[in-house]
């Protein structure tokens, strides 16, 4: 296995788009910032040099990290953030895992310009499949041109609909959609030659949507996702949702000509229709176009593409995809499972400065938050949380972090409106039966408890779907469905022959979403939404898993070069 390494300069740049030159957070002046490529089995190696004037991590978003949680890059769970003109060593192993992942910062909102694609190789350099001829990122994300710092404090403070990006964009381009006095924006283009397989490695790494994809007069064959392969499933669109990566074959065996490769944000019906529609094209262009061939001159054309508001689409995309049977953790998830979680997704309403006689919603004294039951997430302040649990600062006297355990809850009805009838009526039953609070909440696991999570986006969550993203862990994901979870029937529909494996799971809006993993990697892990501004609103909470019996199963203690928290103003 070899080395793969890095430098990481994170510094702002301007960049000219759309008439105007935008102060961006990048690294080494990209954006998307650079790939890491690596096979299975390398160990990587990225030094991250703060010149930025902001406080920095940078997480390796579905990297596993098995005994290097400190690596993981979760800003305030497992590492203080790397100060300004400060840097700061990731050093961890891809093992086990092949396929595309992607990297972010993981403080504050600034992942919207600070992210990359990660590759990880087969060691063979073989696929459980044909083996395509070129490889090509599609990274989808957008392009803001507010002051990202502003918007993130306002995501902590409830949110604000005026909060949106320029535009949406293909590997950094904006597409000619966009325009400004009459300049188009340049399209990402895909010279194809026509007969050969391309794997198109998606990856979403939009702060705020969904988004279908789709290639004019193109067929795909998904094969893989979260650096997972799946079994092989033919669509003409995909679903990609935020922190999502899904891995396509495209074989070039249209006629020769110029196509557009569409990605348009999945918005569920909003109570807001000041938001805009987010779309990006680049176009894929064949070699050698016959001179006659007058239409490929033109326009090329556009692909049908699912209504803007549709989600059934990704209900049955997702739904439908498959695992490759015979992965060594499925026997554990057919057996006895240890742990039961559910969790209600959700939002209310918080007072501010903690006054108690304002806790509905629309009070102007009272902000709005996000919340695994009933309960905000608050990122700890003066220690990350693995530090003070290697520390012993965790609760009791002089403690750093103070944590409780995430409340437990039963499976039940929720009271939501007819799907139709939005804006929604604040208040689910939950909401009504227990005042909604901001904690650092965490649930603690034995090492190597089969765990069984369901999550419910059914309360007030009316208008949202819910991508939700587990760190140090892969998961299966057994099932989803609309409505209530029902464990009386709905357990029985539970896919544990050949499910897939993912760390970011899409549950579906007014519905729910069954995984199972093996709490197996010790350390402390986030668990949240990856839609930002359900982040920043507190849709989170931390796993622990507990060390193992033996030495092997041990998280050792942290890199000497760790930021430290002191430092911290
Ligand atoms: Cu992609 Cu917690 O992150």
């Amino acid at each position: 296995a070899a080395v793969v390494e890095h430098t990481f300069v994170v510094k702002q740049v301007y960049m000219r788009h759309l008439c105007n030159d935008t102060l961006v957070t990048v690294v080494n002046g990209q954006f998307p910032g650079p790939p890491v490529e690596a096979t299975e089995g390398d160990t990587v190696v990225v030094h991250v040099v703060n010149e930025s004037p902001f406080e920095i991590t940078i997480h390796w978003h579905g990297v596993k990290q098995r005994l290097t949680c400190w690596a993981d890059g979760a800003g305030m769970i497992t590492q203080c953030p790397i100060q300004p003109n400060t840097t700061f060593t990731y050093r961890f192993n891809v093992d086990g895992q092949v396929g595309t992942l992607w990297w972010h910062a993981h403080v504050s909102i600034l992942r919207a310009t600070l992210h990359g694609i990660i590759v990880i190789r087969p060691k063979s350099s073989s696929y459980p499949f044909q083996k395509p001829h070129v490889d090509v990122p599609i990274i989808i994300a957008e392009w803001w041109q507010r002051d990202l710092m502003k918007v993130d404090k306002n995501f902590s403070m409830g949110g604000s609909f005026s909060d949106n990006p320029a535009a949406a964009t293909i590997n950094g381009k904006l597409s000619d959609l966009y325009n400004c006095s009459g300049v188009r924006e340049d399209n990402f283009v895909l010279n194809v030659e026509h007969g050969k397989t391309y794997m198109l490695r998606l990856v979403n790494a939009a702060l705020f949507s969904e988004y279908y994809f789709k290639v004019t007069d193109h067929k795909f064959t998904v094969v893989g996702s979260d650096a997972n392969y799946v079994r092989p499933y033919a669509t003409d669109v995909v679903a990609v949702a935020p922190g999502e990566t899904i891995d396509v074959l495209m074989v070039a065996d249209a006629p020769p000509c110029r196509y557009y490769m569409v990605a348009l944000a999945n918005q569920p019906p909003a109570p807001d229709p000041q938001i805009p529609v987010f779309m990006s094209r680049g176009i894929v262009q064949y070699r050698g176009i016959p001179l006659d061939a007058d239409k490929c001159r033109n326009e090329p054309l556009m692909p049908e593409m699912p209504d803007q508001h549709d989600t059934l689409t990704t209900f049955y995309f997702h739904g439908n995809l498959s695992g490759l049977p015979g992965h060594p953790l499925l026997p554990k998830i057919q057996g006895r499972v240890d742990e039961h979680l559910f969790i209600s997704l959700g939002k209310g309403s918080i007072c501010k400065g903690n006054k108690p006689s304002c806790r509905r919603g629309g009070n102007p004294e009272s902000i709005e938050v996000a919340y695994m039951n009933n309960v905000s997430f608050r990122l700890p302040e003066k220690m990350s949380l693995l530090e003070a649990r290697h520390y012993g600062k965790m609760n009791g006297a002089g403690a750093a972090v103070v944590v409780q355990d995430l409340p437990s809850r039963p499976p039940r009805a929720f009271n939501y409106t007819d799907p139709a009838l939005i804006p929604v009526v604040p208040g689910g039953e939950l909401e009504r039966l227990e005042a909604t609070r901001k904690a650092t909440t965490v649930r603690r696991f034995a090492h190597n408890a089969t765990v069984e999570v369901v999550f419910q986006s059914t309360s007030t969550m009316q208008s949202d779907s819910n991508p939700m993203h587990l760190h140090g862990h892969d998961f299966f994901v057994l099932a989803q469905g609309h409505g209530n979870y029902d464990p009386a029937k709905d357990v029985s529909s539970y896919n544990v022959v050949d499910p897939q494996m993912k760390n970011t799971v899409q549950v579906p809006r007014l519905g729910w979403a069954a995984i199972r993993f093996v709490a197996d990697n010790p350390g402390a892990w986030f668990m949240h939404c990856h839609f930002e501004f359900h982040i920043a609103m507190g849709m989170a909470t931390v796993i622990e898993v507990a060390n193992g019996p033996m030495l092997g199963d041990t998280l050792p203690p942290p890199p000497s070069d760790l930021p430290k928290c002191e430092n911290k103003n």
